[in-house]
């Protein structure tokens, strides 16, 4: 292991002689924009006078929150204050405003959308940089970059470089996993992942909200769900004012919130509060005491699931809800009378997957019902659950998820991967380069086929973080797939990466983000938890 670990130290030694320091504000991007073009003409923006605006032909004004909003967070971080830097003079010509405009201010007041354009145009030159942009989400990546390009010189001023950037995502589903059930994740934590994805454009919280485990969600028409069933009811829960919050914070900076109650499996937490939902499992012709998945013979199980998934789907603003659908356990089902009459009646056989597609389609149907559209975890493809035009099919199975994705794809469904993205195995070798090069497009298809892939998600599940090691886990190895899902494919080298992404992940320190270090090496400005203000 020493050997090992040595011989990695020698070699990033001969790729960066005496490159061992990184600037929070050097002015690097990441993710990697398609198009730059950088000049070496310097502008000093003014501690004092430099003002983000509406620009004048702007569909957008001062009654669009998100651009309010965002105007002000932006503003803090390119003027972070500082105690001692006073105004310098400079022979540079001054960069006064930013003005940022527009086409259309339609979703000023609406939450985004998969496949809503983030597309945006950034010319900075003297006096007035121009951030243009089909729509509020589109300004908000381009906000991110602006704040990028600030650097600080040694004078301690200010500077950004003229620069021209024509930038756009490759993927339009760049999401994070996060999963409240196993630990309770505090809302302050949702709030800083939120800030964290905004600092690398990801564009989708994938809530993964209830499992076995607990049941943190507090439901309007069930709330004994999470009074019997959250760890505990009155602290580890998230009440409607939290999802309230957490789905505005997300909207304002361009992030969908996509909430994941996943069933038939997964769900022991969900019969405390809900009686009579799961199956009771057998040993002969005795109950064992213990439960299996969802009972799928019964019309209360579905009267219970259209009531939950109605509220579900006005609570949670986005079109997709994640339905799971993964390792459904049948040993219980097999062991029930019940059921094993009821799958005589259907003519199913022993073949418990076509009881399986039964319950699913049926939520399907509900969630459908509803004008919602839904993703699920690949097995609910994998068992020939019928399923309609706009699913969404994740793959999280690395083994053989190429030719997964080529099935899926060569079906016509639309796709997004996790395999390879499980950021939660924290094994050495599961490091930053291996997620940065695993393309979502690796995959035997057509061109048509590949178009199919609509992005994918990293994930960190539950096990073994909470608020006390989520955030370095996570940061800056989620950086990796960030780049990945925005950045064109051909950005991949590993070496050119690296002293961009050891520099973003001081950036994020200096943000507040405790991203955890890449390799030796330190940040200007090291992280100070909040213990001494910057
Ligand atoms: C920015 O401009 C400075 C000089 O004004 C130059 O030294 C530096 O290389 C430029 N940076 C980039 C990324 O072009
Ligand atoms: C903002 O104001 C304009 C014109 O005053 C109006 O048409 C638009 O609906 C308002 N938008 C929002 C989000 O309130
Ligand atoms: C810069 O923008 C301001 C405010 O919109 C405007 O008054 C000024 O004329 C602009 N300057 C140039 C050079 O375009
Ligand atoms: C369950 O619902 C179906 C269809 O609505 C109905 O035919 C059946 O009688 C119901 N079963 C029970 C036990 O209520
Ligand atoms: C799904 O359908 C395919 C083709 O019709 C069939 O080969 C396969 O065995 C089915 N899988 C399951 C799990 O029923
Ligand atoms: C994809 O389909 C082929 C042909 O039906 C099958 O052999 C292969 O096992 C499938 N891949 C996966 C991961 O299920
Ligand atoms: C990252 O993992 C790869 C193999 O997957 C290895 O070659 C490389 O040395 C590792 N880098 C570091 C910094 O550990
Ligand atoms: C694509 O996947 C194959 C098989 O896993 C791997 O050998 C290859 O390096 C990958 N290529 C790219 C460009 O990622
Ligand atoms: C990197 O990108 C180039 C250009 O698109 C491609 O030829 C190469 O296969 C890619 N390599 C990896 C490891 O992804
Ligand atoms: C990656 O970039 C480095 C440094 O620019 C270069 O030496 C190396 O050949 C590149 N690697 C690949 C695979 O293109």
């Amino acid at each position: 292991m020493r050997t090992v670990q040595l011989t990695v130290f020698w070699c990033f030694l001969v790729w960066m002689p005496g490159a061992l320091g990184w600037s929070a504000m050097n002015g690097v991007l990441w993710p990697q924009p398609q198009k730059v073009i950088r000049s070496a003409e310097a502008f000093t923006l003014p501690r004092s006078g430099f003002r983000i605006e509406h620009g004048p032909g702007s569909a957008a004004g001062a009654n669009c929150s998100v651009l309010q909003n965002a105007f002000r967070r932006y503003y803090l971080l390119i003027l972070p204050r500082r105690v001692g830097v006073n105004h310098v003079k400079s022979s540079r010509k001054s960069l006064l405003r930013l003005l940022v405009s527009v086409k259309t201010a339609k979703h000023c007041a609406e939450y985004p959308n998969l496949g809503d354009s983030e597309a945006y145009h950034l010319v900075v030159q003297q006096e007035n940089a121009t951030l243009t942009a089909d729509n509020v989400w589109g300004a908000l990546r381009g906000l991110e970059t602006f704040s990028q390009l600030v650097s600080e010189a040694n004078d301690g001023s200010l500077i950004v470089n003229k620069t021209i950037i024509d930038d756009f995502p490759r993927f339009s589903h760049r999401g994070l996993l996060l999963d409240t059930s196993r630990h309770f994740l505090p809302l302050y934590i949702l709030f800083q992942n939120l800030d964290a994805m905004s600092y690398n454009k990801f564009n989708v919280l994938h809530w993964h909200i209830v499992d076995d485990p607990s049941f943190p969600y507090q439901s309007v028409m069930f709330p004994e769900l999470s009074n019997k069933g959250a760890y505990n009811p009155a602290t580890h829960i998230y009440t409607q004012m939290d999802v309230a919050a957490v789905n505005e914070y997300a909207r304002l900076r361009g992030i969908r919130v996509v909430p994941e109650f996943d069933t038939p499996g997964h769900v022991q937490s969900w019969n405390k509060g809900q009686p009579g939902l799961l199956t009771k499992c057998y040993a002969g012709t005795k109950p064992t005491g213990s439960y299996g998945p969802v009972n799928p013979v019964l019309n209360s199980t579905y009267n219970f699931m259209k009531r939950f998934f109605t509220e579900i789907s006005h609570v949670f603003h986005d079109h997709y809800i994640h339905l799971g659908g993964d390792e459904v356990d049948f040993s219980c089902w097999r062991s029930n009378p019940v059921i094993k009459d009821f799958m005589a009646k259907m003519k199913f056989g022993t073949v418990y997957r076509k009881l399986e597609s039964f319950y699913i389609k049926r939520i399907l149907d509900i969630v459908t019902a509803n004008k919602k559209g839904y993703l699920v975890w690949q097995e609910v493809f994998d068992n020939n659950v019928t399923l309609g035009p706009d699913a969404l099919i994740h793959v999280w199975k690395i083994h053989q998820y190429q030719s997964e994705l080529s099935n899926i794809t060569a079906a016509g469904f639309s796709t997004l991967v996790s395999a390879h993205w499980y950021i939660n195995h924290d094994d050495n070798w599961k490091n930053w380069t291996e997620y940065y090069l695993s393309d979502p497009q690796n995959f035997t298809g057509s061109e048509a086929q590949k178009k199919l892939v609509v992005g994918g998600e990293a994930c960190i599940w539950g096990e073994y973080v909470d608020a006390t090691n989520i955030m370095h886990r996570l940061w800056p190895r989620a950086s990796a797939v960030a780049e990945r899902l925005w950045s064109d494919g051909s950005v991949n080298n590993t070496t050119k990466a690296y002293p961009r992404l050891a520099s973003h992940r001081c950036r994020m320190l200096m943000r507040g983000i405790p991203a955890q270090p890449l390799f030796v090496g330190f940040c200007e400005q090291e992280y100070t938890g909040g213990w001494a203000k910057r």
